[in-house]
């Protein structure tokens, strides 16, 4: 696949992996991209994950057509893009790498044995590299998603090299929406980082940018508006869609029912949009990223040795570390004999800000009450407003 006149497509679609960053469930599979740019000098933009070697290495062989690569740029050392940084040294021991001195750090500690004594070229921030009629200029995007990370202009095609910025889940070979699993993918990787995003941002607002190349995804190239709409909104922990998402962890279905119920009574009122999910059984992924899509949340769970469901724990700790805030949060406890789960639920959210708390939360005693129900009708009342 050719990008304008001069760079290639030579990245892999993954279809095997089980769990992408060992926890991402990725029905669609993964891609892992990478780009060639002929010019006068040869560069190699990133390789790919370590079970794609062979692939990669022959997708590069075929563009260069036996022409030798002067120039391999590491933009991030997560192995997922790395991973094959030895190999293609081996392939072609002439080429300089490309990076700066926090990625050549990692290099060392991730390739114990690569010698790349005379084949080194240290980029700082701004730096630029001219290839003939391509000039990169790298920009660093430290925690975009890991300290080291760069991303590089060319301002002869205006492409934004964009490292794992703009990527998302998903083969390259299977058709799907690009908000939902790019969505899924930013805030589960990299919504932590807000702040640096928004920094990014910001200097890519001072670029002319036509298409952005991401090490994962689709090389976007039409109505850029949208994704960087969507990753200033995203970054900036705004509300995207008014809606009500409920995450709930029952174990006899006491619970469940009052969520069930007050899913019923939302749609009822017209609410523009509910989703349900039972943290025991539904992606957690999906659950974080709808949390963090819509602007109010509903927790349900019992109470469970003296403290919550252990996966509404996880969830809310998935919530709280990715910098959840900007929301309107409500609580549904149960418990049999001492209900505590609202009090730790709303403690876990101490350091969140701007969080605002329902006044009509719901205590069961172990199965609905009508007085359940008529706490449900205020809940739904309330969220409704
Ligand atoms: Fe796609 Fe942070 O690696």
């Amino acid at each position: 696949m050719k990008i304008g006149n001069d760079i290639y497509y030579v990245g892999v679609n993954d279809h095997q992996v089980d769990l992408f960053e060992g926890q991402y469930v990725v029905p669609n599979g993964m891609s892992y991209n990478s780009y060639v740019i002929m010019d006068e000098k040869i560069a190699v933009m990133d390789t790919v994950d370590a079970n794609f070697k062979d692939e990669w290495l022959e997708n590069v062989s075929k563009v260069l057509d036996g022409a030798k690569p002067d120039y391999l740029v590491v933009q991030h050392m997560e192995p997922d893009h790395a991973a094959n940084i030895e190999n293609f040294m081996k392939a072609y021991p002439d080429t300089t790498v490309v990076a700066n001195t926090k990625t050549f750090t990692m290099m060392g500690n991730f390739f114990r044995n690569l010698n790349l004594d005379g084949k080194k070229l240290v980029v700082a921030n701004g730096d630029s590299l001219t290839l003939g009629k391509h000039v990169l200029t790298f920009v660093f995007a430290p925690m975009v998603h890991w300290p080291e990370v760069m991303v590089t202009y060319d301002s002869t095609d205006k492409v934004l090299f964009s490292a794992d910025g703009f990527g998302k889940f998903g083969a390259l070979d299977v058709e799907e929406d690009w908000d939902c699993e790019a969505r899924r993918y930013y805030i589960g990787i990299v919504g932590k980082y807000g702040a640096q995003v928004q920094k990014l941002l910001k200097a890519a607002a001072t670029l002319d940018i036509q298409t952005i190349c991401p090490l994962h995804g689709p090389i976007l190239t039409e109505n850029l508006g949208h994704y960087l709409e969507k990753y200033d909104i995203w970054s900036s922990y705004k509300v995207e869609s008014e809606g009500v998402v409920i995450a709930y962890a029952s174990v006899y279905g006491n619970t469940k029912k009052a969520v069930e119920l007050l899913a019923q009574k939302l749609e009822e009122k017209g609410c523009p949009k509910v989703t349900v999910f039972d943290l025991a059984r539904d992606d957690m992924a999906e659950a974080v990223e709808e949390a963090f899509r819509y602007g109010k949340l509903v927790l349900a769970t019992i109470t469970y040795n003296g403290d919550i469901f252990p996966f509404m724990r996880t969830y809310i700790e998935n919530l709280t570390e990715r910098s959840y805030q900007n929301r309107t949060i409500g609580l549904i406890e149960n418990g049999s004999w001492a209900p505590a789960a609202a009090r730790i639920m709303q403690g876990m959210f101490e350091k969140s800000k701007n969080i605002t708390w329902l006044e009509n939360n719901v205590k069961i005693m172990s199965s609905l009450s009508e007085a359940n129900e008529a706490e449900i009708e205020a809940m739904a009342e309330e969220l409704c407003k």
